[in-house]
């Protein structure tokens, strides 16, 4: 059996104690001084995802060598090495087998040795592998989501501080901030081109994703682990995982607003009665109320052979605006229809996903530190609050979710690992949302 097992509870202790070590080099963020100008780049959460980040890491920048890899299981690290070995930059994929290592706890082992990590393992264990990271002093791409509860939140806003006090760059997986048709809508949009923003609608609609039938010798914790997209304690649910994305993108149209509050809807009645699909609902509605008045209504949905969406609808006081970034279309009307504005046709729409990147070597190599923490934790917070509001049926602050005790990480992790039982919204003991 593989060794996906291993203490959580040590890991969580260790990237506490773990605080404030590092030195700093001024252009390797606190990695040690070197005469060569490799960059070498851990791996963590070697799963489809992260062997993307690590090629769009080769392809940043010429000096990158991809040196120490982990993952909670054996056989995800040696497909992921597979895959990278026939990339085109093979020769900088340079993972030797001392260097290779398994565990949930398994990024101790990599982060003396590089100078980089890429954070792209399983979202719960997130808040303490950027805090590790961060007090080892490396510069950092992380993945979305950066936390799935209030107590994880309180850890990532701690870890965003102090990579800025150590002049580490943290570069986050909202990709669409990286998109050149996202960032001119918005720009434009910032500029004043629709007026005020008085209220948006974001969906993502879209199928389940996939799952992992229990096999012998694997243990509850392997299991859930395998399944980690359907179990509430390691994604956090759907809107958390994935619609997040969009809630980012109604986070950065709303400048970094916090809403003061949300109603949420969800429910579960399309996840077929199997283990493999966990705890999780299969429905959201959100709405996130701001000060003064404007609303953002966030709809997600995981459900097989339904209408799939994944676009955003920006109304201002002088027009509307219209994000689909899968078509792509992003355009901009006042109330006549005329259209203000509209991203070219012939417009540049470089790959979001290695923009990320160029984006993180680039400010490594230039020495000049980027830190994209702070909406990187809070738009996960909007979507953990929408969580607790659906889950509870309760109305949810942005003060109660940010100041909250809830952690959703069993106190256990051995077997016997119960299933978290699915919500019933208005049965949850009244209190914090966050219980
Ligand atoms: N930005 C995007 O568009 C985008 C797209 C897909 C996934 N993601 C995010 O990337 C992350 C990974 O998703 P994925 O699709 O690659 O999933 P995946 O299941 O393919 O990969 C995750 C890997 O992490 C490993 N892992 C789990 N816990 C670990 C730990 N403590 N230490 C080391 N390894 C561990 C798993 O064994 C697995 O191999 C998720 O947070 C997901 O939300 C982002």
């Amino acid at each position: 059996m593989d060794n996906a097992h291993s203490s959580r509870r040590t890991f969580v202790k260790s990237a506490a104690i773990a605080g404030g070590a590092a030195l700093l080099n001024p252009t390797l963020g606190g990695a040690p001084a070197r005469h060569d100008d490799r960059i070498r780049v851990g791996l963590i959460g070697c799963g489809g995802r992260g062997t993307g980040a690590a090629a769009q890491a080769l392809a940043a920048d010429k000096g990158v060598v991809i040196w120490a890899m982990a993952d909670a299981f054996r056989d995800r690290l040696d497909s992921s090495l597979a895959s990278l070995g026939k990339s085109e930059s093979s020769d900088r994929v340079q993972v030797a087998a001392e260097r290779q290592f398994i565990g949930v706890d398994a990024i101790d082992q990599v982060l003396p040795l590089v100078d980089v990590v890429l954070l792209c393992s399983t979202p719960s264990f997130r808040p303490a592998q950027l805090a590790k990271a961060v007090a080892a002093g490396k510069n950092i791409f992380c993945e979305k989501p950066v936390c799935v509860d209030s107590v994880g939140y309180q850890s990532v806003r701690e870890s965003v501080r102090m990579a800025r006090e150590k002049n580490l760059s943290l570069v986050s997986g909202f990709c669409w901030r990286s998109s050149s048709p996202e960032r001119a809508m918005v720009g434009e949009i910032h500029g004043g081109r629709l007026g005020e923003v008085v209220g948006i609608t974001a969906t993502y609609l879209t199928s389940p994703l996939g799952t992992r039938p229990r096999q012998p010798g694997w243990s509850d914790f392997d299991f859930q682990l395998r399944n980690w997209q359907h179990f509430n304690w390691l994604s956090g649910d759907h809107l958390v995982e994935q619609a997040v994305h969009s809630i980012d993108k109604i986070n950065w149209v709303m400048g970094g607003r916090h809403p003061v509050k949300c109603t949420a809807l969800g429910s579960r009645f399309c996840r077929e009665d199997k283990p493999e699909f966990g705890d999780i609902y299969d429905n959201f509605t959100v709405v996130y109320e701001y000060e003064h008045g404007p609303r953002a209504t966030m709809i997600a949905r995981q459900q097989p052979n339904c209408y799939n969406d994944n676009t955003d609808w920006i109304t201002g006081t002088k027009g509307y605006g219209w994000i689909n970034g899968w078509a792509p279309t992003h355009w901009i009307k006042d109330y006549s229809g005329q259209t203000l504005w509209a991203y070219p046709k012939d417009g540049p729409t470089p790959n979001m996903y290695q923009v990320e990147h160029d984006t993180l070597f680039k400010s490594i190599r230039d020495g000049r530190s980027i830190n994209e923490g702070e909406f990187m934790a809070d738009s996960c917070l909007m979507a953990i609050m929408g969580r607790m509001s659906a889950y509870t049926g309760r109305q949810v602050t942005w003060e109660e979710a940010a100041t909250g005790s809830e952690s959703l990480t069993p106190a256990s992790l051995a077997d016997p690992l119960p299933v978290g039982k699915v919500p019933h919204p208005g049965s949850a003991p009244t209190g914090s949302a966050a219980s």
